[in-house]
């Protein structure tokens, strides 16, 4: 099976494996895991950030900062396709108490002026806005990386009213790998940043959450309320080591397999892409008059996984373990089968 469902879907290699397994532990929810300790410190000195916290899932990462950016009553700015506001299940409502207030953007990308402007309106009505969230690179976007003035005027807009910014860098690790900026660079004036181990760099579990210590101590308070705090973790934490040292170079081969299969999937006959759009490892595109759902199971039947995004688009990610060999069968394998030919 050649699989580009998605990037979470990696498995840890032999060297990982045996990294796991020869993890010194501790008691994480004590303080005293050195491998947590040792992951924590290593992702907030690449993050330029005073503390990091490890915890499950780049889920929790982001909902931890909600509820720790914010009071019950405010509002999140954001845009409506982030993962914040789409794909976790109402978190922000259901555990702190927050309404999403969705600004208009151009596949994630927002603008200061949009922030301003919703800033301005909230009054004695409204909920009160307290924290903008940008997402980078942009999921549903196609894998768009944030513009570093576009985060600069977002920045500035969020200081001059008053809110907080935070990142959810998911696949941060990618946006620095495309535009060669190094990540503490990208993340300099986010109060807080969340990043996954265990998307494109290939770790079985986990995420950061970073920012300066007082907001990280806030921080912990809440990871152990939403159950976050996790005892002998060094054994998972030292996969994500093990991804930060060895997986972080090797993304731009990602992105040029993305970028591969985008060439491919453009000359093919039925399939809507616009391949300069690709920036780093995600790839959607619309195969015009079929019904995604149904071809994602054509596909699977023979031996190539992706997933339905809409109607008629599917979405299809490189990550480790993905060779440009595959890329070149699965273009094959679509050419035959829209062309109507038994792949
Ligand atoms: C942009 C983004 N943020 C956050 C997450 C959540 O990560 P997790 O699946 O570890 O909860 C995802 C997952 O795909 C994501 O794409």
């Amino acid at each position: 099976m050649i699989d580009l469902r998605s990037d979470t879907v990696t498995r840890p290699g032999p060297a990982m494996r045996r990294a796991m397994a020869a993890a010194e532990v501790g008691d994480a929810v004590l303080g005293d895991d050195p491998t947590v300790l040792e992951l924590e410190a290593r992702t907030a000195d690449l993050l330029g950030k005073e503390g990091a916290l490890y915890m499950p899932s780049g889920t929790m990462a982001n909902e931890v900062a909600v509820r720790a950016h914010t009071r019950p009553g405010d509002a999140l700015l954001l845009d409506a396709d982030s993962h914040i506001c789409r794909f976790e299940t109402g978190a922000p409502a259901a555990l702190s108490g927050v309404t999403c207030r969705t600004l208009p953007a151009e596949r994630g990308v927002f603008t200061g002026e949009a922030v301003r402007i919703a800033a301005a309106e909230a009054g004695m009505h409204s909920a009160r806005p307290a924290l903008v969230c940008i997402e980078n690179t942009h999921n549903l976007g196609g894998g768009k990386v944030w513009p570093m003035e576009g985060i600069a005027s977002v920045v500035a807009a969020a200081r001059e009213c008053g809110l907080r910014l935070h990142m959810d860098g998911a696949r941060l690790w990618n946006a620095a790998a495309a535009t060669g900026i190094p990540e503490r660079v990208i993340a300099a004036h986010a109060d807080s940043v969340a990043v996954c181990f265990s998307k494109g760099l290939g770790a079985p579990v986990g995420s950061c959450l970073v920012g300066d210590a007082e907001f990280i101590e806030r921080a912990r308070r809440v990871r152990q309320q939403f159950g976050g705090g996790m005892r002998q973790a060094g054994i998972v934490a030292a996969g994500a080591l093990y991804a930060l040292k060895h997986h972080r170079s090797r993304l731009s081969e990602d992105h040029e397999n993305a970028r591969a299969l985008a060439r491919g999937l453009a000359g093919l006959p039925g399939v809507r892409i616009r391949p300069g759009d690709v920036e780093t490892n995600l790839v959607y595109f619309e195969i015009e008059g079929r019904d995604a759902a149904e071809f994602a199971e054509r596909l699977q039947e023979v031996g190539v996984a992706m997933l339905p995004a809409g109607p008629h688009t599917l979405r299809a990610v490189t990550s480790l373990g993905i060779t440009r060999a595959d890329v070149d069968w699965t273009v094959g394998v679509l050419r035959r089968l829209l062309g109507g030919q038994r792949p």
